[in-house]
């Protein structure tokens, strides 16, 4: 983890906006949006976990895996988007150790200067608890099953409803349920249900909400 500082060790100040929630709830589509609006950096730090997950499939110890992640774990993100490094993820995720690996790295994103978007489970109440704006984005469990349904057929993934909605429902299960960091939102959190929304209106939401703090 020593190597990923190095990558932000000229972070400064700026203002940050956090962005938890459960999985397939849109919050890395808004992420993205709102980070792209305002020009601000962003990190789904999702992928952080995936990275160690895909780790310890490869035979490592997790803690490990975490300590030695390196930024070469983190290109070609799309190659950790699976359904089995998403599963090996939200179980190294529970681990204290593996969390507190990942700290540091976060927390030096978060500070660059610029501007940050961060999106997670735990940035608005563990790693960055005084975000300028956070926001914690949700859906109805079949709501997201049927989004992550479409994206996995779209990917050429062959799966059905029930299947994805037991896994959707286990992940928010553990990583909701965990002892250390667990997915809760931030009492200050602004709550965006996405359920009823297309992803235009949630994003213009976000968006929103941010503009408002930086004009306060
Ligand atoms: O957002 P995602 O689906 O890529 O995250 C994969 C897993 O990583 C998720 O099930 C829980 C874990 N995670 C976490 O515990 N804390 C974060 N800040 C981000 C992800």
């Amino acid at each position: 983890m020593s190597r990923l500082i190095t990558v932000s060790q000229n972070a400064q100040s700026g203002f940050t906006v956090a962005i938890d929630g459960p999985a397939a709830a849109g919050k890395g589509a808004i992420s993205r949006a709102v980070a792209a609006h305002f020009g601000f950096a962003h990190l789904d730090t999702g992928l952080l976990y995936r990275a160690v997950g895909r780790r310890v499939l490869g035979g490592l110890d997790p803690v490990t895996a975490a300590q030695s992640l390196d930024p070469a774990d983190l290109v070609a993100p799309d190659s950790l988007r699976t359904a089995q490094i998403a599963e090996a993820a939200s179980r190294v995720a529970v681990i204290p150790e593996v969390r507190a690996a990942l700290v540091d790295f976060q927390r030096a994103f978060a500070r660059r200067l610029g501007g940050a978007v961060l999106d997670g489970r735990d940035i608005g109440t563990v790693i960055c608890p005084a975000a300028d704006v956070k926001l914690f984005v949700t859906a109805s469990p079949e709501v997201r099953a049927a989004r992550r349904l479409k994206e996995l057929c779209d990917n050429g993934f062959e799966t059905d409803f029930a299947t994805v909605l037991a896994d959707v429902r286990a992940r928010d299960a553990r990583d909701g349920g965990r002892a250390t960091a667990p997915m809760v939102p931030a009492e200050d959190a602004l709550m965006l249900d996405t359920s009823m929304m297309a992803v235009d209106e949630a994003v213009a939401a976000a968006i929103a909400a941010v503009a408002a703090r930086r004009a306060s």
